[in-house]
């Protein structure tokens, strides 16, 4: 079975509302393919007028991040229900930073992916090791136990939907993408590891991406790889290359 690519944007803490809505506009020409999924995680305060300008496109609308419970005294948190009605699809959990800069442990981002799939969002699952990591020769070891904890108690039937990126931590931002070697080596064990924990067919549904300083010169060649069904995109989802990354064939 054919995985149909996805390739999402990741805003990060960038675009006010209506820098949000321009960059919509000039990317929305340039990224109309319908042979991929195209996504746009933004910053929540963007959500509903992105919501509103992709209206007619291909775009999918993403958020960054959620909270695990629904409602009540969670200052400055959003919930899974606050995006659904917003009209997004798609929810990145346990970036990097996410992890790094608030603490966030595989627990919380297990308890946000059973969130995510109770309200019908679909969860981009990010993991990826250190550059220490990667040179003490731990990175897989590291990468399972994200992936296991991440995946606990969800169904075979939920994690054929899920989507999990691969960003080792070396590569994000630093102009430094991994390459396609290395980062085919990984997403084949992740995959591997969906195996264990579930079986072959769920492996085989399941997407997996790279991100890490994907641009339009690597983009083709990461993507051509067994593996990776797509990219998580910081820096060059903000820029008109986003669609030639879009159409990397
Ligand atoms: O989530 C995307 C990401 O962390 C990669 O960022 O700027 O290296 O493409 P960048």
């Amino acid at each position: 079975m054919a995985r149909r690519k996805i390739i999402a944007g990741n805003w990060k803490m960038n675009m006010t509302p209506s820098e949000a809505v321009e960059l919509v506009n000039t990317l929305k020409p340039l990224v109309a393919n319908e042979e991929v999924d195209v996504v746009f995680c933004v910053p929540a305060i963007d959500i509903v007028p992105v919501v509103e300008a992709v209206k007619g496109s291909n775009i999918q609308v993403g958020a960054e991040n959620m909270y695990f419970e629904e409602k009540g005294a969670y200052t400055g948190e959003i919930s899974p229900n606050m995006l659904v009605d917003a009209g997004v699809k798609y929810v990145i959990l346990g970036h990097s930073e996410r992890r790094e800069y608030f603490g966030e442990t595989n627990e919380d981002i297990n308890k946000k992916m059973h969130k995510a799939f109770e309200h019908g969002l679909v969860p981009i699952m990010c993991c990826g090791e250190t550059l220490e990591q990667r040179e003490q020769g731990v990175t897989m070891d590291f990468i399972r136990q994200q992936v296991k904890v991440g995946f606990q108690g969800i169904t075979a039937e939920q994690a054929k939907e899920a989507v999990i990126a691969y960003e080792p931590i070396w590569a994000i931002g630093t102009g430094k993408t991994a390459t396609t070697e290395q980062a085919q080596e990984v997403c084949k064990a992740i995959r591997a590891c969906i195996a264990e924990v579930y079986d072959e067919a769920t492996a085989e549904a399941i997407r997996i991406q790279y991100g890490g300083s994907v641009n339009a010169a690597t983009a083709p060649d990461l993507f051509a790889q067994a593996d990776i069904d797509g990219g998580l995109v910081g820096g060059a989802a903000l820029k008109p290359d986003f669609g030639k990354i879009v159409n990397y064939k």
